[in-house]
């Protein structure tokens, strides 16, 4: 059967082998019969766009295939589309990223950073040159109150979800504590949640539980750690889900005005009951995450 691939010029092989080819595919997801015309499109296109580059191909390939277009024709629309789309495609992935960003970090954090207002520049820095993964692919920020620990924390998150659609899962240690005893109280029933390891969740396995959420999310970032005091049901499920995270690598970042010996204490609330799980959890926070500290003024 006769072909008309087209593809933009510049492409490298890989970037070859992991587009999408409309309006038919080669791939061993697609088992459709062999089209007389085929284009070649990124696969990352916004869903939107990729609708128009999809419509785009059918109509040229029908065209083609009438023969009311000719090889010369269908390629000069192809390479005006492409960059159309790509465009679109960009411009549309920029605006829904702008709004996860206004959905899921308080104004308060949004604002653009006067660097000479920064308490902890340094700290600041590093903070923004971490990425999750590696071999601590958590990170435990501490330091006084008011250096700047959740400006960063959150100014980073921003610029990931800009540059990747990195997702995170950010609240507060108060929120996470409330809702976990609400999730109880209420007899919510645990559900398997997302397989970590794929990056595609349909829609299907989102979880639905405070705690199956905690578990799948791309990052969960729990804000002042060190301002809750552990009770026996937010201990075990506190544990549980830093232990689940720990074990499979998937990044946590807290902060905390303390260093780990008074986290300790202070999650404990000089409750010998819970001095062993709060020990195990600070245990886990220091393999786990990576150290950023943003100062104290007294020693502590
Ligand atoms: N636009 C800005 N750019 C940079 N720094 C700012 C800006 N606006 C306020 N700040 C500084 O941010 C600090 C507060 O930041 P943030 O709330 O992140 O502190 P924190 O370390 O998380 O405090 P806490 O431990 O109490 O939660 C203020 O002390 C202020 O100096
Ligand atoms: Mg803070």
């Amino acid at each position: 059967m006769e072909h008309l691939s087209i593809t933009p010029q510049g492409k490298t092989p890989e970037e070859i082998t992991t587009g999408v080819w409309y309006p038919r595919c080669f791939t061993e997801y697609c088992s459709e019969p062999s089209s007389l015309f085929r284009s070649w499109w990124p696969s990352v296109l916004h869903h939107d766009a990729a609708a128009t580059a999809n419509g785009w191909a059918f109509d040229a390939a029908r065209r083609w295939e009438e023969g009311k277009a000719s090889d010369k024709e269908i390629r000069a629309e192809y390479q005006s589309k492409f960059s159309e789309v790509c465009a679109e495609s960009n411009r549309l992935i920029r605006a829904e990223r702008e709004k996860y960003i206004g959905r899921n970090i308080l104004p308060e954090y949004r604002r653009e950073i006067d660097r000479a207002r920064l308490k902890a520049q340094e700290a600041f820095d590093r903070v923004q040159l971490w990425t999750p993964g590696g071999e601590k692919p958590g990170m435990i920020v501490f330091g006084d109150t008011g250096r700047g620990k959740t400006r960063a924390v959150f100014h980073r998150l921003a610029a990931l979800h800009r540059e990747h659609g990195t997702m995170f899962l950010a609240l507060t240690a108060d929120e996470l504590k409330r809702q976990l005893i609400a999730a109880a109280l209420s007899g919510e029933v645990e559900d398997e949640g997302c397989s970590t390891e794929s990056y595609y969740c349909p829609p299907s396995r989102n979880p639905t539980t405070v705690e199956g959420k905690l578990r799948a999310a791309e990052i969960v970032f729990v804000d002042d750690l060190s301002q809750t005091k552990l009770t026996p049901h937010y201990a075990e499920r506190l544990f549980a889900i830093v232990e689940h995270r720990a074990a499979r690598g998937l990044p946590l970042i807290v902060t905390v005005q303390m260093d780990g010996d008074r986290l300790a204490r202070k999650l404990a609330g000089y409750e010998d009951q819970f001095a062993d799980t709060a020990a195990c959890l600070v245990r886990r926070l220091r393999d786990f995450c990576q150290p950023v500290n943003f100062g104290f003024e007294a020693p502590q």
